[in-house]
């Protein structure tokens, strides 16, 4: 499909949507400006609907409807709209996803206005959040997102996946989950895999596809990720909370920054040069923020020899080992190169999801019991 039929799509997907009326404006889902983070594409449509705090219930046949004439438009074969709630009370995300200018600098150091944020909690009854963050895109961060959540559930701690990235969001086929949340008093229900409870936003997008969320937009649906979940109870509680953030030192960064206290972050990098320099920069953000780096996991660290097991170092060796000194964080992890890992992916099953499983899956089953401490 070329961008212009994509264009065209989404036209007739807004003016349809904006047939179906807001219970509270009165107006339409597209002029009311409910309509967020619109995916038309490859025979699906979707998108977020955010109804306001406390209206949840209402939004209920709202979202039947729009489902209802987004699936009559020529060419939808399936149409998913996820809903949504406004969490009452707290300052929403779009309103603290610019930090405000001072000395009229906008953004010359945007990274340099956020201090570590006060208002910034954990989602209720969730006792740790950990973030696994990148520098590049590519390098492994969900794979070992994945891996660890899955590794903590099998040590026998109550564990939730947040897969915020949403330039590639991947937890739903790394974990073999497809399906819409459902919505439970106001918040989304997380689905369950391997002992893992999973919330993506994803979970509206089409497979593989970067989302269409941007700016504020993005910042809120990172936000429903976190806090919009009903992750936890009191008789319940969640022991951590692993958070796959977007590759990069973005405005989502920030907002997760500012709307979650983050325990700490994992840095995942591979050995390439380039790799490790944008690592660097993220730790930078992380440091400036007040985040504490929990430790550096090296990915895709060496190709073992077929034959002896070796390790074959084709990225370069010993650069995640320096690079971690630099920070003065530990090394917390050099994961091999492994096929396995990438198949146990593409297939939904994550490779520490079973015992065994080689060099790869005994690296993040040591990476977990160093962060679980
Ligand atoms: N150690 C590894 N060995 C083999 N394949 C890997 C390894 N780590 C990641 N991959 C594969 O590389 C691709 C990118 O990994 P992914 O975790 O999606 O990266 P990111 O989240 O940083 O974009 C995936 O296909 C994944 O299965
Ligand atoms: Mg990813």
């Amino acid at each position: 499909m070329t961008a212009d039929t994509d264009t065209i799509a989404r036209d007739a997907a807004l003016e349809a949507l904006d047939q179906v009326i807001d219970p509270v404006s009165g107006k339409g889902l597209s002029s009311a400006g409910l309509v967020q983070g619109l995916v038309v594409r490859g025979g699906r449509a979707g998108f977020m609907l955010e109804a306001p705090a406390g209206h949840a219930a209402a939004y209920a046949p709202v979202r039947e409807a729009a489902e209802k004439a987004l699936a009559a438009l020529p060419g939808v074969e399936k149409a998913q709209v996820v809903l949504t709630a406004q969490s009452g009370g707290s300052a929403k995300a779009r309103d603290i996803a610019q930090p405000p200018p001072r000395g009229g600098k906008l953004n010359a150091d945007p990274q340099g206005q956020v201090g570590p944020q006060a208002a910034a909690e954990r989602p209720a009854n969730v006792k740790r959040v950990i973030a696994v963050a990148s520098g590049k895109g590519g390098v492994g961060k969900s794979t070992v997102s994945v891996n660890l959540a899955v590794a903590f559930a099998r040590m026998g701690l109550s564990v939730g996946l947040a897969d915020a990235d949403i330039f590639g969001p991947s937890a739903p086929k790394m974990l073999g989950i497809s399906g819409q949340p459902q919505f439970e008093n106001d918040k989304l229900q997380p689905f369950t895999a391997h002992g893992v409870k999973v919330m993506s936003i994803g979970f509206i997008a089409e497979d593989n596809s970067p989302m269409i969320f941007r700016g504020p937009r993005a910042s809120g649906a990172v936000r429903q990720m976190t806090h919009g979940v009903n992750w936890a109870s009191e008789a319940e509680p969640m022991d951590i909370l692993v958070i796959d953030l977007p590759p990069g030192t973005g405005d989502i960064h920030l907002t997760v920054i500012q709307s979650v206290k983050l325990d700490g972050v994992v840095l995942v990098s591979t050995p390439q040069e380039v790799a490790l320099i944008d690592a660097r920069r993220a730790a930078t953000m992380f440091h400036k923020t007040g985040t504490p780096i929990l430790g550096l996991i090296e990915n895709m660290s060496f190709f073992p020899d077929p034959t002896t097991g070796r390790p074959i170092p084709i990225f370069g060796s010993g650069g995640g080992k320096t690079e971690a000194a630099r920070l003065g964080v530990p090394l917390l992890a050099e994961i091999p190169i492994d096929i396995a890992l990438r198949e146990g992916g593409d297939a939904g099953a994550p490779i520490t999801a079973q015992g065994g499983g080689g060099a790869a899956a005994e690296a993040f089953r040591s990476a977990a019991r160093k962060l679980a401490t």
